[in-house]
C-alpha cells in the first residue's frame, strides 16, 4: 500500500466523523505491521472533554484488535490543512510505535511526512516507570 492510499483511507473515514461543536472533521488510518489497516474519526461530546481524536480511536480499535506494532499512520482533516496528531495523540501514539513511525498528514499542498521522533522528542515511556 502507498502512503497516497493510507491517507485515502484515512480521507474516507473523515465522514464518519461526528464534530458538531468544532465542525472541525478528522479522520485516521494506521497501518499494522502485519498490513491491517485501522481507521478512526474524532467524535465529539456535549461535555466536550469526553470527545475522542481519530488517531486516538484508530489505535485503540487496532490494539483491542490484537495489534501492537506499526508502520504508519496518515491523518488528514476535512479542511486539508495538514493536521498534525495533537500531543495527547503523539503521546498515545508512543505506547506502541517507535520514534521511527511514519506519519503522514494532508494538507492543501499536498503532503508531509514527520516521524514520531520528530513530532514527540524524549517522550515518557514505560522504560521510565520500570
Ligand atoms: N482532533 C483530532 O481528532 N485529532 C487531533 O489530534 C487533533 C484534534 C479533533 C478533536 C476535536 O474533535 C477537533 O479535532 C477540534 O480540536
Ligand atoms: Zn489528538
Amino acid at each position: 500500500m502507498e502512503d497516497e492510499d493510507l491517507l485515502s483511507t484515512a480521507r474516507e473515514a473523515i465522514e464518519r466523523s461526528y464534530a458538531p461543536y468544532s465542525e472541525y472533521y478528522v479522520g485516521a488510518a494506521i497501518e499494522s505491521s502485519d498490513g491491517t489497516v485501522f481507521t478512526g474519526c474524532n467524535i465529539e461530546n456535549a461535555n466536550y472533554s469526553n470527545s475522542i481524536h481519530a488517531e486516538e480511536l484508530a489505535i485503540a480499535k487496532a490494539v483491542s484488535e490484537g495489534n501492537r506494532s506499526f508502520e504508519r499512520i496518515a491523518v488528514s482533516s476535512d479542511r486539508r490543512d495538514g493536521v498534525t496528531p495533537c500531543g495527547m495523540c503523539r503521546q498515545t501514539l508512543s505506547e506502541f510505535c517507535g520514534p521511527e513511525l511514519r506519519i503522514i498528514c494532508e494538507g492543501d499542498e499536498g503532503v508531509t511526512r514527520y516521524t514520531l521522533g520528530e513530532l514527540l522528542p524524549n517522550t515518557i515511556a514505560k522504560g521510565h516507570l520500570e
